[in-house]
């Protein structure tokens, strides 16, 4: 099964995105994690990609396209693939028909995690995650058990996002519903689009995704 999982910035695409997706033997694609990746690596995209990132703006549509392009034909993709915060623009989206048609696989669902606006802020700025394994943590809504160690590995180093402030939270939610909330009507036209209650408790967010992929 393959799927998109459409959402504002902070949605909970990432966290709460298919618990049993191992189950599934589904792999959850993030344009974003793989764009700072190449950040972290100093690689060609990575430096175009870099000051885009920071202000809150969209990378090029080439360079996401040609990364899912590569991706979705990697071993682990052919049980099925999650794809996080990609497309995001009309011509991503269109690419995207347009890659799976010529690789003759296809889209079987698009879930929209719906949000209200003034609980993205709040969820992004408390966000932060393990240094040594990314278990993803939020200051209020996901604290670790124990204050400042990792639940998952034990460590006792964190980080945050450099596009995780106030600020730029703007800029990316005013990009989300400039380029990519279209999206919506693209995918509900195609018969593709299932919405969730992104508002409930992650857990529960998580079991509406499960629920809707069947
Ligand atoms: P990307 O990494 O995709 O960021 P994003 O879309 O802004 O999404 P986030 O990762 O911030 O949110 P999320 O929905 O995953 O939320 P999460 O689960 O972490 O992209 C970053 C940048 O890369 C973009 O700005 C752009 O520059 C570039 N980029 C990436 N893809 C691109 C593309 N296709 N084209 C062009 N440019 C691209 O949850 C957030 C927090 O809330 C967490 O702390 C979590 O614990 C908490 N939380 C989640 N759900 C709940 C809940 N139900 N209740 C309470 N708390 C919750």
């Amino acid at each position: 099964m393959n799927i998109i999982l459409l959402g504002p910035p902070g949605a909970g695409k990432e966290h709460s995105g298919g618990a049993d997706r191992e189950e599934r033997k589904m792999v959850q694609l993030s344009t974003g994690a793989m764009l700072r990746a190449a950040v972290a690596a100093g690689t060609e995209i990575g430096k175009k990609a870099d000051a885009i990132m920071k202000s809150g703006g969209l990378v090029s549509d080439d360079i996401v396209i040609g990364i899912i392009n590569d991706r979705i034909d990697e071993p682990d993709c052919q049980g099925g693939f999650i794809l996080d915060g990609f497309p995001r623009t009309l011509p991503q989206a269109a690419a995207l028909d347009k890659l799976l048609q010529q690789k003759g696989k296809k889209l079987d669902k698009v879930v929209e995690i719906k949000v209200d606006d003034a609980a993205l802020v709040d969820r992004i700025s408390g966000r932060f995650s393990c240094a040594k394994c990314g278990a993803g943590y939020h200051d209020r809504h996901k604290p670790t058990k124990t204050p400042g160690v990792c639940d998952n590995c034990g460590a006792t180093e964190f980080t945050r996002r450099a596009d995780d402030n106030a600020e730029t939270v703007k800029s990316r939610l005013m990009a989300y519903y400039r380029e990519t909330a279209p999206l919506i009507g693209y995918y509900f036209a195609k018969e593709k689009l299932q919405s969730v209650d992104g508002m409930a408790p992650i857990d529960e967010v998580t079991s509406q995704i499960n629920a809707a992929l069947g």
